[in-house]
């Protein structure tokens, strides 16, 4: 198999453990249940839950102890999806190839859809105690990342800096504090996450963070470069998003060259702080490499 079918095998792996994870559709408020399914398995790249079990895999880690967690980290980046696409803040009407939740199920569930996905990320990280109580040092360690990194500290910190900069020009300095922040933590928390539960030391967790930083900065640019070069169909969202919302970008401070110049400098770093990890790293290591060309 070449990667791309190795790459589609792992995402209905993941899928299945989406699903697995998703509540059931009943009672009064079946209706945010939907909702929920409607965000979160509308075909996303799955690239969070995959960089956190491969993480999780080339520290050693074995078992369903992480399955929870990889549900979590995605609800978690599908909510910060769902409300980035709110009138209020990026307003978009596709993602993922279908209409946006708002436009769906209108604005309210819109909202209440990104909270229930929020609070239901944590009630599914949680289940990680049920599966292996033994290991409750380290999911307490995992739950303390990945509420951490999607809060002000992290996503929602780079958020709240991305939507006052609107309509502003701001320096590059301001710019990697977004980046590093919304989207960087993210997956900062996926890898460190797939690394914490494996039984990685300190020292490792803290080299990963270094390289999910990097693949995550580097994520970002790339996003911005499609955001200009892409078209909606291949991305599932619309282009051009960052100039309707007068954003400054990688590409608006450096240029097209110049922004996937950084993306692959930055991609390399990651690369060469990856081959100081342990154990068989060849799928991460072509992951990180197809990210900087990839396409959507
Ligand atoms: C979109 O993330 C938001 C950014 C951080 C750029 P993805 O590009 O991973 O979106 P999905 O999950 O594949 O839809
Ligand atoms: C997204 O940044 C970051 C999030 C945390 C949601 P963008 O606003 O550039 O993401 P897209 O382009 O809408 O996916
Ligand atoms: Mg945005
Ligand atoms: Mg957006
Ligand atoms: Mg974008």
């Amino acid at each position: 198999m070449n990667f791309k079918e190795i790459c589609s095998e792992k995402v209905k792996e993941i899928e299945g453990i989406l699903t697995k994870y998703l509540p059931e559709a009943t009672g009064l408020q079946s209706r945010i249940m939907e909702a929920m399914e409607y965000s979160l398995m509308a075909g996303g790249k799955r690239l969070r839950p995959m960089l956190m079990l491969e993480t999780y895999r080339i520290f050693g880690g074995e078992g369903e102890t992480v399955q929870p967690f990889m549900a979590a980290q995605e609800m978690i980046h599908t909510y910060s999806l769902v409300h980035d696409d709110l009138p209020a803040m990026d307003n978009d009407e596709y993602r993922r190839g279908r209409k946006t939740t708002h436009i769906v199920y209108g604005e309210d569930m819109g909202i209440l859809a990104g909270d229930a996905l929020l609070n239901y990320a944590f009630e599914t990280a949680v289940k990680a105690f049920e599966i292996a109580p033994q290991q409750s040092g380290a999911i307490g360690c995992a739950l303390k990342i990945l509420s951490e990194k999607a809060g002000i500290y992290g996503m929602i910190g780079g958020q709240v800096v991305d939507v006052q900069s609107s309509g502003k020009v701001i320096s590059r300095e301001v710019l990697d504090f977004i980046y590093e922040l919304k989207t960087g933590a993210l997956i900062e928390s996926s890898m460190m996450i797939g690394a914490v539960l494996a039984g990685a030391s300190d020292e490792e967790v803290s080299k990963v963070e270094k390289i999910a930083k990097r693949v995550g900065m580097a994520f970002q640019i790339q996003d911005d470069v499609l955001d200009v070069t892409s078209t909606a169909e291949i991305l599932g969202k619309p282009i051009l998003s960052d100039e309707k919302n007068e954003k400054t970008t990688y590409v608006t401070i450096l240029g097209l060259e110049g922004a996937q110049k950084e993306v692959k400098r930055l991609s390399d770093e990651a690369l060469a702080l990856l081959f100081e990890l342990p154990g068989e790293k060849d799928y991460l290591d072509t992951l990180i490499r197809e990210l900087i060309h990839r396409e959507k």
